[in-house]
């Protein structure tokens, strides 16, 4: 028997308001078709004065513990992924924590912005496979139209809002259920390519997204096709036996470039960057939780899941839901 970190269950929650290419052409100089043909996207949500990472977070939460069958109670452990938090501090998995009525237990927040959920699955992993918890909430949630400037079309068109949750829970199998692999990689010397121009320490502001976009666009394909194969050989497997990828959803031009690359079938990959646009962290748990729900990813499939961001940073894993 091995002590394996368990996916039993997920959640979403996306904001009231649905904003499509045209709306956006509205206030932006922009078109529904240079969207479309660029990254893919037609729709994103965007958040409401009421709803913030951590309301957004909790609401995914309650909706992946319903479907664990458990208890805010049962919950050990509290990772919220995120680069748009309520407040500097307290983290926004304490602010999770509180709103799902949750008792004392392990919670913090994960940076790596569009990987952090990556970043935050292998956390849990590890701390489930040592007996840290019993049961993990792993959310990714954001907020990032309000780190955007809505003056520049080359990044305002890109991004939604929302959030994705996982439980997971340790558990000992004789079979390959669970997570199988994880592998995070980081390089800060592109840090100038994709971040905000603001914070904390040194603005004493919350700052704007700025990208170099076709740079990011290179380094995304190559780091993604080689962290996903480094996730397949640590377990012996091909990708020809992935039964679905969950890509971290930014442009629908580098999740094709990078299936192409690992000779995957669209039929194999799940798309939602049409109808969520690039929600960060959240992007990953999102399009899980909706092919979870539609039936489409069942139990015993082999999942991998890949993601890249500012940083830059990126990671894979890959488990047997
Ligand atoms: N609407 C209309 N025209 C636009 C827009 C817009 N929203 N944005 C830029 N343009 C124009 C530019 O001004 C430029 O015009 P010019 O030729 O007259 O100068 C033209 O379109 C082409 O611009 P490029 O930047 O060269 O366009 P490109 O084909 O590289 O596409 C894009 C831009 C979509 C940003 C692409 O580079 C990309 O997807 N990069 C990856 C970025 C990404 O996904 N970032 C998300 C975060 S990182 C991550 O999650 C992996």
């Amino acid at each position: 028997m091995t002590l394996r970190a368990i996916l039993t269950g997920t959640g979403s929650a996306l904001p009231r308001t649905r904003v499509s290419n045209a709306e956006l052409a509205d206030r932006v100089d922009t078109s529904d078709e240079w969207i479309v043909e660029r990254t893919g996207i037609r729709f994103r949500h965007i958040a409401e004065p009421d709803e913030t990472t951590a309301t957004l977070g909790a609401a995914a939460a309650k909706e992946a513990l319903a479907a664990a069958g458990l208890e805010a109670a049962d919950i050990g452990l509290i990772i919220v992924a995120t680069a748009t938090p309520d407040n500097t501090f307290p983290a926004s998995a304490t602010k999770v924590q509180a709103l799902i009525g949750a008792p004392d237990c392990i919670a913090f927040d994960v940076a790596a912005v569009c990987s952090g959920f990556l970043y935050a699955v292998s956390v849990a992993d590890s701390m489930l496979r040592t007996g840290a918890a019993r049961h993990a909430l792993v959310i990714g949630s954001e907020t990032f139209s309000r780190i955007l400037d809505w003056e520049d079309r080359t990044t305002c068109v890109l991004f939604g809002d929302g959030a994705g949750a996982v439980v997971l829970s340790a558990k000992h199998v004789d079979d390959d259920q669970g997570i199988l692999a994880t592998r995070l990689h980081a390089e800060g010397k592109y840090g100038d390519m994709l971040y905000v121009d603001g914070g904390p320490s040194t603005t004493g502001t919350v700052g704007h997204v700025r990208m170099q976009g076709r740079e990011v666009f290179r380094h995304a394909v190559t780091n993604l096709a080689s962290v996903l194969g480094e996730v397949m050989t640590e377990i012996g497997l091909s990708p020809d036996q992935i039964d679905w990828i969950v890509p971290h959803q930014a442009n629908k031009r580098i999740i094709d470039a990078t299936a192409k690359k690992l000779g995957l079938p669209a039929e194999r990959v799940v798309l939602t960057v049409d109808q969520h646009a690039n929600t960060s962290a959240a992007s990953v748990p999102l399009a899980l939780d909706l092919a979870m729900r539609d039936g489409r990813i069942k139990r015993g499939d082999l999942v991998v899941l890949e993601a890249m961001g500012g940083g830059f940073t990126w990671g894979a894993a890959v488990l047997r839901v």
